[in-house]
Formats: C-alpha cells, sequence, structure tokens
C-alpha cells in the first residue's frame, strides 16, 4: 500500500518542525516561496535518517505540482507575530498569503484534508474553506489540540502529576478569549479543583489558582513570542498538528478540539469556533455537543464574539 502523502505549505519554522515529524512517520513534502530553503532543510532531515534509523523521504519544494496526490495538506505559510502583538494584527498580511495557498490547493490537492496552522487562526481557516470550497469536513483549523496542551503542561505542573495522565479541553476561538473547561479538568478522572482544594485546603485559594492557569493558558502563546523575542511558538504547534494529522491517516476517531465550521452547534451557525470533534479517515466525522454551565456559556458567547468581529472585518 502506498503510504500517505502529507503536504506542509509553509517551510518555516513550524514547517521545519512538521518536516522532521512527518519523515520519522510518513511521507512528505516541504513547500515554500523560498527557493533553496524547503530543499535545504528536507536534504538536512534526510542526512539524519541513518541516524535516526528511518527510510522515508521528504522532498521540498517551490511549485505546487509537487503538492499533486496529497492526502493531508498542513498550512503555516504566513507571517508569526512579533513581541507585543495579537493574533489578529496579522490578519492584512496573512489574508494575501493564505489567498494564494488556498488556490494552490484546490488546484493541485482537491481530495486533500486541510489543517491551517496560520494566524490569526479562525480568520484563516474560514478564508481557505471558502477559497477552497472544500466540504467543511475536509477543512479544519489547529488551535485546541495545542491550547489544551498547554493547559495540561500548568496542571501537570501544578499538581506535580504526569501529563500523561491529565485531561483538559479549551474550546472556543484561538486568542486571549479561548475557554479553558475548568469543570471537566482531570487527572485519571480525579477533577483537578478537587485535587487543588485538597493540595490547599482552602477553596478560594484553590479558585486562585485555577484561575492563574486559565490567564496562562489564553496568554500561553504570547508568553512564547516575548521569551523568543523573533517568532512564536513552533514545537508545540507541529506536534499538536501531527497529532490531528494521524487521527485522519490512521482512523483513530479521536475526540480533539479541533477549530470546525458550525451549523447551529453550540449555538453558533456559519462561524469555525473550536470545539470538541470526533477525527477519523472522513475528517471531521462528528461535532460533539455538551452542555455548558452559565460562567463557560458567556466565556464562550464573549470567545464567538471576538471571533465574528475579526471573521467580518474580512468582508
Ligand atoms: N506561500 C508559501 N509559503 C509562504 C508564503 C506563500 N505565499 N508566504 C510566506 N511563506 C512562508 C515563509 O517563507 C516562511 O518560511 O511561510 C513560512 C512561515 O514561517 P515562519 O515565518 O518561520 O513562521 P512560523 O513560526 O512557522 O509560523 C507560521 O503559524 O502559528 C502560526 O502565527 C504563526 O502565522 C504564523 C504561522
Amino acid at each position: 500500500m502506498a503510504r500517505p502523502k502529507i503536504a506542509l505549505i509553509g517551510g518555516g519554522q513550524i514547517g521545519g518542525v512538521l518536516a522532521q515529524l512527518t519523515a520519522l512517520r510518513e511521507l512528505g513534502v516541504l513547500f515554500d516561496i523560498v527557493e533553496g530553503m524547503p530543499q535545504g532543510k528536507t536534504l538536512d532531515i534526510a542526512e539524519a535518517s541513518p541516524v535516526d534509523n528511518f527510510d522515508v523521504a521528504v522532498e521540498g519544494a517551490n511549485s505546487y505540482s509537487e503538492i499533486k496526490g496529497a492526502n493531508v495538506v498542513i498550512v503555516t505559510a504566513g507571517l508569526p507575530r512579533k513581541p507585543g502583538m495579537s493574533r489578529d494584527d496579522l490578519i492584512g498580511v496573512n489574508s494575501k498569503i493564505m489567498t494564494q495557498v488556498a488556490e494552490g490547493i484546490k488546484a493541485n490537492a482537491p481530495d486533500a484534508f486541510v489543517i491551517v496552522i496560520s494566524n490569526p487562526l479562525d480568520a484563516m481557516v474560514t478564508l481557505c474553506q471558502k477559497i477552497t470550497g472544500f466540504p467543511s469536513s475536509r477543512v479544519m483549523g489547529m488551535a485546541g489540540v495545542l491550547d489544551s496542551a498547554r493547559f495540561a503542561t500548568f496542571i501537570a505542573w501544578e499538581l506535580g502529576v504526569s501529563v500523561k495522565d491529565v485531561n483538559a479541553m479549551v474550546l472556543g476561538g484561538h486568542g486571549d478569549t479561548m475557554v479553558p473547561i475548568v469543570r471537566y479538568a482531570n487527572v485519571n478522572g480525579v477533577p483537578v479543583m478537587e485535587l487543588l482544594e485538597r493540595k490547599y485546603n482552602d477553596k478560594a485559594k484553590a479558585k486562585e489558582v485555577m484561575a492563574a492557569m486559565v490567564k496562562r493558558t489564553q496568554g500561553a502563546g504570547g508568553e512564547v513570542v516575548k521569551l523568543l523575542g523573533n517568532g512564536s511558538a513552533f514545537y508545540s504547534p507541529a506536534s499538536s498538528a501531527i497529532a490531528m494529522t494521524e487521527a485522519i491517516l490512521r482512523d483513530q476517531k479521536r475526540l480533539l478540539p479541533v477549530c470546525a465550521l458550525l451549523n447551529g452547534e453550540f449555538g453558533v451557525k456559519g462561524y469555525y469556533v473550536g470545539v470538541p470533534c470526533v477525527l477519523g479517515a472522513n475528517g471531521i466525522e462528528k461535532i460533539v455537543e455538551f452542555s455548558l454551565d452559565a460562567e463557560e456559556q458567556a466565556m464562550f458567547d464573549n470567545s464567538v464574539a471576538a471571533v465574528k468581529e475579526l471573521v467580518d472585518s474580512m468582508k
């Protein structure tokens, strides 16, 4: 059986890590407009293969014809933010890039699943779906897996437990209004809030600690941007997109938070928002709804309003 083909549009920081992760697992093509750079990165990765013991090649490309036959396309083309910028500040320049990229995908990989990472995520994935005209089950954004991983990291550190045992989900838009779902955060089924209350023997203190973790999660991308001084996070976004890719290519039916086009689910119609989805061989196979409590609903509504404002500004 032929190996699946993963096309990576954008060969920068995230694209480079994606190429390495892809090479270790499947077959990939790394595309960028910069000549030589994707070829250089993929040559470098190929030359690591005898050491890391993998046979799979990844090719570099500057022509969209090279992505023909791709099963999954992951898009990171676009500028990252600089310290002090919000993701939304990138909308003008990245919309132009996304328009070119979506046309390239439409013409060359019409049957592919598309995972968008470029920011501002909720707007870029909207544009990508509009231009490609692909069914919404095939065009999705990567945000929730990363935001949830960040939330889980902070919980694990706070409680002194393995990240492997932490379950935590973040919904809503991929901006500072994102919605970490505190009520269901747990360590192997044990509620995080109860663990915090026992740790501090004080309900108010537990709430305060959780509020700080929620705030840190919402600003986690900016925290990395500030520390790097030049560019934004790239290891964790790449890993998160690969988890989504594997869920699709291996038909894993994983329930992951995905930026998906809603058609009435969670009371939203016609906008891309982060919600729990089942990802399998047919892409987004199901949007999984559950009841939000009053506080979560208020945060979700606020996040959706921010997404609407951003997306409507492109019209
Ligand atoms: N087509 C293809 N690639 C493009 C195009 C285009 N029209 N325009 C720019 N690129 C490429 C750049 O040449 C660069 O190599 O996109 C790449 C982006 O890489 P980086 O600048 O290193 O950015 P990165 O950190 O990978 O982030 C990419 O993902 O998380 C978001 O906010 C982030 O929007 C940013 C994107």
